[in-house]
């Protein structure tokens, strides 16, 4: 894909004294007293202003934080949480600056935080006198928020557009080569695992995978509809039966190209939905009427762990069981391990599946997680995302 990067920019010393804008996803969850509580994306933001500040510039960065009312700063909307993390992080002060959209004042060499990009009127639907203020603060545009880029808002898209230079910044390049790697040009066989509650909010991540990859693993209780499509009884299991038609219609499309969605041979079931619930190991077949499908069996757990062992390039979406529970985190527990040891390039994305990581200690072993939620299931159902649809634009403009 054809991108300008930040980093050569950096590299060719065009960024000197430059006056550089920063659009990174600075979202993090907060507690009631305002700490941040996970602070991955204010750590993978650092790289970027770093690159800048190193490369001599004058930066500005900024981000959303939550879903602020346009036009009003709320405390809790604030991100000073977030400039004191960061100041932190870049173990220098970072000032906060607000009402900034008709002019910033920063020297080069140093580095301010814009206030909740959010709250300026016009932002969510990517005005186009904001869009064109927001560009003229800077000399050169920095694309680096992945987690916000299938959202096509003023600092994601339109300042994008009107900005003198605009490129993608090291975390954004970074998240588009694995991307690419995975889904665009992958080592081959692919096998994807999508896993979650419902078949209807992946149907249209599992129809357009079903036409790329070389095994589709589904998990969850998306893995319940699939044995039902596929005439196994799943008792009281969370399952949406109105979607068969559809989960055949994937199985099917997979058939018919020679690829494969492997079916759970075992699972792990209880009668209730709880923590100490007893655990028990049946055959797929054997599923009663009030038996809860909790988890893959330890049987099903090893048959995918034997084709992700063998796989190119693995994608990995969403828990296949209940991994919160011990006695139903056995099935997610064999696939981490098993991606973990593969010889395949990885990327894992999605809330819970950086959870499972996180439980089970595979970090180092993912070839790339993502820190994107919607932008990464955006990228699953094959869409192309306003923020890196603009910066191919501009990359040939
Ligand atoms: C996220 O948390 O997924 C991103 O920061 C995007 O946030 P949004 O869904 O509020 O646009």
């Amino acid at each position: 894909m054809k991108i300008k990067r930040f980093a050569d920019l950096c590299a060719s010393g065009q960024v000197r004294d430059k006056r550089v804008f920063i659009r990174a996803d600075l979202n993090v969850p907060l507690d009631e007293a305002g700490n941040i509580t996970e602070d991955t994306r204010v750590r993978a933001s650092v790289p970027a202003i770093r690159m800048a500040l190193d490369a001599g510039a004058a930066v500005m960065v900024t981000s959303h934080l939550g879903r602020p009312t346009e036009g009003e700063l709320k405390p809790e909307d604030s991100l000073a949480p977030v400039a004191k993390r960061l100041s932190e992080l870049l173990g220098r002060e970072v000032p906060l600056v607000a009402q900034w959209v008709d002019g910033v004042t920063v020297s080069p060499g140093d580095v301010v935080l814009l206030e909740n990009c959010r709250v300026n009127k016009g932002e969510k639907k990517n005005d186009e006198a904001l869009a064109k203020k927001i560009a003229a603060l800077c000399d050169i545009f920095v694309h680096d928020a992945f987690g916000t880029a299938h959202r096509a808002e003023a600092t994601t898209h339109g300042a994008a557009r009107f900005a003198p230079v605009t490129c993608a910044g090291p975390l954004l390049a970074a998240e588009i080569d694995a991307l690419t790697r995975a889904l665009a040009e992958p080592k081959r066989p692919l096998v994807a695992i999508v896993a979650g509650s419902k078949v209807s909010t992946k149907l249209t991540i599992l129809e357009s995978l079903a036409k790329n990859v070389d095994q589709l693993v589904v998990g969850g209780g998306i893995a319940n509809t699939f044995m039902l499509a596929a005439g196994l009884p799943v008792g009281k299991s969370l399952v949406e039966a109105d979607l068969v038609p559809q989960a055949k219609a994937v199985i099917d499309a997979m058939a018919a190209r020679g690829a494969e969605v492997p079916i759970p041979v075992d699972v792990v079931v209880a009668r209730e939905f709880k923590a100490d619930a007893l655990a028990t190991v049946k055959d797929a077949k054997d599923v009663a009427a009030e038996d809860m499908i909790l988890d893959i069996g330890p049987q099903t757990a090893q048959m995918l762990a034997d084709k992700l062992k063998v796989a190119g390039t693995i994608v990995w979406n969403g828990p296949v069981g209940v991994f919160e529970f011990d006695a139903f985190s056995k099935g997610t527990e064999t696939i981490a391990r098993a991606i973990a040891a593969s010889d395949a390039f990885s990327i894992a994305g999605g809330g819970d599946t950086l959870a499972a990581i996180a439980k089970f200690g595979i970090e180092r072993d993912i070839g790339y997680i993502s820190t994107g939620g919607g932008a990464f299931l955006e990228v699953l159902e094959g869409k192309t995302l306003p923020a890196i649809e603009v910066l191919m634009q501009r990359a040939e403009g």
